[in-house]
């Protein structure tokens, strides 16, 4: 199995943190999401623990909530004492609406509009993530207007290409992301924020890439914020506190992916941080990491009723399911490969090829292409893997679909943390 959250009880139907997704669905209906919270909370855990242990106090993983965002999550952070990373005032809000305290969140985006910055503000965001000079002048008026000393980080991109998909890589010089440090402007947009009235510069931040396997990147990135680090202390004799290194750590979708150690891959980039700091000087900053993805994907299953095969002789198979791009848009967008599963005869022969297509009016809403199942027929269970990041916070209501629910499965037990869309809900808008 893809994850040691999924096995095959005594019926031959797939279990999904030690509960039957047969029954689950017959529960809670289909398109159903099912996220394993236990599975959350041991990644959490996992990502806590290696950087407390390996990395200079106050170090800490941030949940990249854009993988996954619902009130329940923002609540299981709070408990488990991490940092969040928001991108919107809905993220902002949502958090907040959780009780998740604020300022241990920090808001991205490329571009933050004067009225997101005094949402922030006003919400006490402990700590804005700036993209760009422009960013800096606006946030330093806002701050000055509403009378606040706002926390900073300034984010620079260090023009690396993690050879990652070409639309999750975001560390380039030619990204849209962050003040490039060619030409010395990264430097320049440093002195800035230190001359800024309002604005106190905590450190910086970087973020490459998603779906990184290896230490390597994240290790080359800190070599080139530790140099820009250099050239800023030269300058102004300025020392961050924290350095921000992102998100990104992949994760398994299919059985030929690589297993990844988190744990050995964080103690990794550890190490050679110490050593590049010493190397220049430099005493180690409080390290942050933003992942997303690797709290959250394998801790999510997505359950799809079959509503029958059509069979195109010389040609191709399809599967036609009851969700699709609306509820996991990831194969339309970026051909992301995913493990499937009929959940309803786990165990038989999968010598059936074919197409998984979903119920929207697009040819190119698949969420699969020849992959091998037993030959399923209408009304049974299929499953398919690893959803839980980029999945229903990449949702929509194409063709007027109305979004699955999200249940939270733990300890055993199951329970609805986002209610199923209603035919009111979708008019809800509407004049
Ligand atoms: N920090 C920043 C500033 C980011 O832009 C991202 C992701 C993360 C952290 C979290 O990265 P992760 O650990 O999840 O890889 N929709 C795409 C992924 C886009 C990622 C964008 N930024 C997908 O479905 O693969």
């Amino acid at each position: 199995m893809i994850c040691d959250n999924l096995s095959v009880n005594e019926k031959g139907h797939l279990t999904f943190a030690g509960q039957d997704t047969v029954l689950l669905a017959e529960q809670y209906g289909t398109p159903l999401y099912l996220m394993d919270e236990d599975k959350i909370r041991e990644h959490v855990r996992t990502y806590r623990d290696a950087m407390v242990a390996t990395m200079p106090a106050g170090s800490m993983p941030e949940f990249a909530s854009k993988a996954f965002s619902c009130k329940h999550i923002y609540r299981i952070m709070a408990e488990e004492g991490i940092d969040i990373d928001v991108v919107s005032p809905g993220e902002i809000y949502t958090a907040m609406q959780a009780g998740f305290p604020m300022e241990k969140a920090f808001f991205h985006g490329n571009n933050k509009t004067d009225e997101d910055l005094r949402f922030a503000i006003r919400a006490g965001v402990g700590t804005i993530v700036v993209d760009s000079e422009d960013e800096l002048t606006a946030l330093d008026r806002i701050a000055g207007e509403l009378g606040v000393k706002q926390n900073i980080l300034l984010r620079v991109a260090p023009g690396i290409d993690p050879h990652t998909h070409k639309k999750i890589s975001t560390g380039s010089v030619d990204s849209k992301f962050g003040v490039t440090v060619l030409d010395g402007l990264a430097v320049k947009a440093a002195e800035t924020a230190l001359a800024a009235q309002n604005l106190v510069l905590k450190g910086f931040h970087c973020h490459i890439g998603s779906q990184i396997f290896e230490s390597q990147p994240f290790i080359t990135a800190s070599e080139m914020m530790l140099d820009y680090i250099v050239q800023v202390r030269d300058k102004t004799d300025y020392l961050p506190e924290m350095l921000n290194l992102g998100g990104g750590f992949g994760v398994r979708y299919v059985e030929s992916d690589p297993v990844i150690d988190y744990a050995e891959k964080i103690a990794e980039v550890a190490a050679a941080l110490q050593a590049q700091c010493e190397v220049r000087g430099l005493p180690v900053p409080k390290i942050l990491m933003e992942p997303g993805r690797s709290l959250v994907a394998d801790a999510g299953l997505t359950l799809y009723t079959v509503g029958g095969v059509k069979e195109i002789p010389g040609y191709k198979n399809y599967i036609a399911i009851d969700g699709g791009m609306t509820d996991n848009p990831r194969y339309t967008l970026y051909e992301s490969a995913y493990t499937l599963a009929l959940a309803s005869r786990a165990n038989a022969p999968k010598d059936f090829v074919a197409t998984v297509g979903g119920r929207c009016c697009e040819s190119g809403d698949l969420i699969q292409e020849n992959v091998s199942l037993p030959k399923p027929v209408r009304g049974e269970i299929l499953a398919v893997m690893t959803t839980g990041a980029y999945n229903y916070s990449m949702a929509s209501n194409y063709n007027r679909v109305g979004r699955p629910p999200v249940v939270m499965l733990k300890g055993g037990k199951s329970t609805v943390a986002v209610r199923r869309e209603t035919l009111e809900d979708l008019c809800a808008l509407d004049k």
